[in-house]
């Protein structure tokens, strides 16, 4: 989400029953991207992506998100090479060399879940790669810190500590975010900060966490169209981002598959 959005609501603590809840949600958005994955290949339109994850959200007896939220025109983001989130699903096809960062969410029983994940296009670059591979692990990490006692700055200083020493940017214009009956509730989860400051994390937190890594400076601008975010310097980005809780057994992936 934009940085500013819902910082200073309060934090709602999900009860056991509402995080169950919310792994269905969840479930879905994480089933729906992986269907969307089955698909990413040369020739397929970003519009042809949109319109299978719409129909595997609505045959699970779910919502997507997206659509409405803000005006937004479809049920997923799809942000291609130097674009980095909000790209708008088109007439545009994929083509060999592409990375494509696939973004949705699903409303089910009342509670949203938030998936995102870049994918290579046929045969793609080495540094490509090392984008992707490195965006991801950032996450994966950030995940593992989501325990009772630690704090927001330690997921943000996590993801700069897996990227930056691989000369890779942290985008700081767009944020991850709590989320429960809505997509985008407080607080704001930078993706840059400081080990062991910022909020502590008590049981029943769920935020979506979203490194959005640039493969040049972490600049971005938005295009005319209102909603697309690029990089200012044209250079590559990745997006990875699951919606996590924190649970007395420790991290919950609720958006895992
Ligand atoms: N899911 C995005 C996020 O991770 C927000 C998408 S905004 C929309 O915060 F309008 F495209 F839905
Ligand atoms: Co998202
Ligand atoms: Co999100």
């Amino acid at each position: 989400m934009h940085n500013p959005e819902s910082k200073k609501d309060p934090i709602e603590l999900k009860s056991p029953r509402e995080l169950e809840l919310m792994r269905n949600a969840g479930r879905v958005a994480g089933l729906a991207l992986m269907e969307v994955q089955k698909l990413v290949a040369p020739g397929i339109t970003t519009k042809d992506l949109d319109k299978a994850a719409e129909r595997f959200i609505r045959q699970a007896g779910a919502k997507p998100t997206f659509l409405g939220y803000r005006g937004y025109p479809a049920s997923i983001c799809a942000s291609l090479n130097e674009e980095v989130v909000h790209g708008i699903p088109g007439k545009r096809k994929l083509k060999d060399g592409d990375i494509i960062s696939i973004d949705l969410g699903a409303t089910l029983d009342g509670f949203v879940g938030d998936t995102a994940a870049t994918y290579a296009v046929g045969e793609i670059s080495e540094k490509a790669k090392e984008l992707i591979f490195y965006t991801k692990k950032s996450l994966d990490e950030a995940i593992l810190l989501m325990r009772e006692g630690n704090r927001l700055g330690d997921i943000g200083a996590c993801v700069q500590s897996v990227v930056e020493p691989r000369g890779f940017g942290v985008v700081r214009e767009f944020v991850g975010h709590g989320i429960g009956r809505n997509m985008h509730e407080a607080p704001a989860v930078p993706n840059y900060g400081t080990k062991g400051t910022g909020i502590r994390f008590d049981l029943g937190l769920v935020l979506a966490i979203e490194p959005m890594v640039t493969a040049g400076n972490y600049a971005v601008k938005v295009l005319d169209d209102g909603w697309t975010v690029v990089t200012k310097d044209g250079s590559l980005a990745a997006h990875f981002e699951h919606t996590v809780a924190v649970t007395k057994s420790g991290p919950v992936v609720l958006t895992a598959i």
